[in-house]
């Protein structure tokens, strides 16, 4: 393994942060263009927590492009399109990106929307996606990408939620195998919600041709060649550039804020700090835009930063094989490839000796950044040595938008050790508190949570619901953001993130909750009870597994009533949710006062070794659990 000592930087860097935070983040504020500066860097009198650079007014979408373009970066491509599904591969120079930008822009306004408006953007892999993300940041409007694996009653529910004026999509996606319709999901999720956006941007693909919906759908390409480019809106920073829903502890998505001004700051700084990027650079996430890592690093901080940003539509392995990736870095001359773990073991399952790797010239790759859920130890270990690259676990969360722990290369990396997130990033002040909200020292495992203030874009609040994010984060541990993620720091301050406090768990890096899973099965008629938990699986890293109880009398075929339910979450949440298993037990197990004991099936699920919880109710029910599970 490539092992670089870290360097003292960091440690200067990291307590210089926490010392004089007004000092630091004023500094990095350097890095972006204000229309008018701040009257303060942070007021701790506003919001839940605070709020960094309030009175300064910017513009996020001339900070990502006419800026550049000013600066003689016009003809430097910002955007490089790579489809394995249609072999179609684009660049846009930041030129081309800003006028596409001002024309989407455009046509974003002539439907009606202005400053403040909501646009809600349910869109596959395509640069359209980015382009109506920047085009809704360039008008000042605040956009909400809803992820394309979620089915209409999740879209619905954001629809409801963000209350948009307009929302821009796609006739549709392409997964490996099939087409996947994304129209008739968007008119069906519009029927669903009370909120009626006024009008629809569709992007019609040569794959399917969307049945248009008159007075309310007008084509996004017509639409953008009959616009007239629409210059930056100055905003104050303050404002909201976007809302994220990201699954929480009840059935309800969190409407994730990201400010303009913070946000610009902290994602333009993590560019050169994190993962050593200088203009020109060509950087790759590949994630998606419906979630954070696709909004911070697909999108806005390579182009904040002057990189050219590679966007793929494609799988790690299938489309057409486990080498998609290798090509990928070859082709474009990516120095940074940023992705999920389970991309990283799906490429070790079928090419486990990176046979694939070989004809491709990756000799500008520098590193590969994990994030998404905990790298196992021998995937990161088995990717360094293959890549002979460093590796580099780094954790976050949405609500953060960027990393709270990394390895940073600019300060020269940490050594390495398999399985820990790195130490915590300039700007946090990353303690391990327990239950009761003391202090633990090194080595003891407890609740990972951030003293207040959190650093500039995090989420300052959640949309319209600063109730919600009180509760949520802050009230439990009264002047720290709780984040939800059990952990320890060690003596060197390395940090090792354990998983998840609440009943959120990660499958193939995507975020769901089992609550909301739940809420579906309990609404068969059938079922009496129920419990969602995630279990481990190799490739996924958790994979959500049902048990139910069905209602006395039922004595209809459990094996029809479990292809009932998997085929429900798919219907009600979507593909995404990976809910492929449902059995019936006759009772679950509880404590004396009902609570069901998930941690404990859970355990049984992964074959670990659990002790008897001593308020269970009847020990005798899990044998029961062992044999369903077994
Ligand atoms: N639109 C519609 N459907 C989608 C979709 C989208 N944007 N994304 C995924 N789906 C569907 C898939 O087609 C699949 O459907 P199926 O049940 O019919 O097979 C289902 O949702 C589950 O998808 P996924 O969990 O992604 O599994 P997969 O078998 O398709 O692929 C991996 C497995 C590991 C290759 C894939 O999960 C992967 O690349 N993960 C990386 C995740 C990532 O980038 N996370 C972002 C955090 S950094
Ligand atoms: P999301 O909001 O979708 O980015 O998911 C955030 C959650 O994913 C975190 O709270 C963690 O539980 C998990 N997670 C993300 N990155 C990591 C990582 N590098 N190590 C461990 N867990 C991670």
């Amino acid at each position: 393994m490539n092992i670089v000592s870290a360097n003292a930087g960091y440690a200067a860097a990291h307590a210089a942060s926490l010392a004089a935070p007004e000092t630091y983040w004023a500094k990095a504020a350097e890095g972006i263009d204000w229309d008018q500066r701040w009257d303060r860097v942070f007021d701790p009198a506003t919001g839940p927590y605070g709020r960094w650079f309030p009175g300064a007014r910017m513009n996020t979408s001339f900070n990502c492009l006419d800026r550049h373009v000013a600066a003689g970066r016009g003809d430097q491509p910002a955007l490089i399109f790579d489809s394995a599904m249609t072999g179609r591969v684009e660049s846009f120079s930041y030129r081309q990106l800003t006028e596409r930008t001002a024309k989407v822009a455009g046509a974003l306004a002539a439907l009606g929307v202005a400053q403040g408006d909501r646009v809600v953007i349910y869109m596959p892999m395509v640069p359209e996606a980015a382009i109506a993300m920047l085009a809704c940041a360039r008008l000042g409007a605040i956009h909400s990408v809803v992820f394309g694996g979620f089915a209409a009653a999740e879209l619905a529910a954001r629809i409801a939620d963000a209350r948009p004026k307009a929302i821009v999509s796609a006739s549709c996606g392409l997964e490996p195998g099939r087409v996947v319709q994304y129209k008739p999901l968007l008119d069906l999720a519009i029927e669903m919600s009370p909120h009626k956006p006024d009008a629809c941007l569709i992007l019609q693909r040569p794959q399917a041709q969307a049945a248009m919906t008159a007075g309310r759908d007008h084509d996004f390409a017509q639409a953008e060649a009959a616009a007239a480019p629409h210059a930056p809106v100055s905003v104050a920073a303050t404002d909201p550039l976007y809302v994220l829903y990201t699954s929480g502890t009840t059935g309800r998505p969190k409407g994730v804020v990201r400010d303009n001004g913070g946000h610009a700051v902290a994602l333009h700084n993590s560019m050169r700090m994190i993962y050593g990027m200088q203009p020109g650079d060509v950087y790759w996430a590949a994630s998606d835009v419906g979630w954070v890592v696709g909004h911070s690093y697909i999108v806005y901080a390579p182009l904040l930063a002057g990189c050219t940003s590679v966007m793929y539509e494609g799988k790690p392995v299938g489309t057409p094989d486990a080498g998609a990736f290798w090509r990928v870095c070859a082709q474009h001359g990516v120095k940074v490839l940023f992705t999920a773990p389970t991309a990283m073991r799906a490429i070790k399952q079928q090419d486990p000796e990176g046979k694939l790797l070989a004809g491709y010239d990756l000799s500008k790759l520098e590193a590969l950044f994990l994030a998404g859920e905990r790298c196992d130890p021998p995937t990161a270990v088995w990717a360094a040595d293959l890549l002979g690259l460093p590796v580099v676990d780094h954790w976050w969360q949405t609500e953060t938008g960027w990393a709270i722990t990394a390895g940073f290369r600019e300060f020269g990396l940490f050594p390495v050790k398999p399985g820990s997130g790195g130490r915590a990033s300039p700007g946090y002040d990353l303690q391990v508190l327990d239950d009761d909200g003391h202090l633990l020292e090194a080595g003891k495992t407890g609740n990972l949570c951030v003293r207040l203030p959190l650093p500039p874009a995090c989420a300052p609040t959640l949309w319209e619901n600063d109730a919600g994010y009180i509760s949520a984060y802050v009230s439990d541990f009264p002047g720290w953001y709780r984040s939800g993620d059990a952990g320890v720091i060690d003596a060197d301050g390395d940090v090792w993130v354990m998983g998840r406090t609440d009943d959120i768990i990660n499958v193939a890096g995507h975020r769901l909750s089992t609550g909301s899973m739940e809420e579906v099965l309990a609404s068969h008629h059938d079922v009496a009870e129920c419990a969602v938990i995630g279990a481990k699986d190799e490739l996924k890293g958790q994979t959500p597994v049902g048990l139910v109880v069905l209602k006395y009398g039922v004595n209809r075929d459990p094996a029809v009533i479990c292809t009932e339910l998997v085929a429900l979450v798919r219907e009600r949440i979507g593909p995404v949710a990976a809910f492929r298993d449902a059995r019936v037990v006759t009772r679950l197990p509880k404590t004396r006062s009902g609570k069901i004991l998930r941690a404990t099936i859970r355990r049984i699920a992964d074959h670990e070794a659990y002790t008897v919880p001593p308020t269970i109710e009847d020990p005798a029910v899990l044998e029961e659990i062992g044999k369903v599970l077994g």
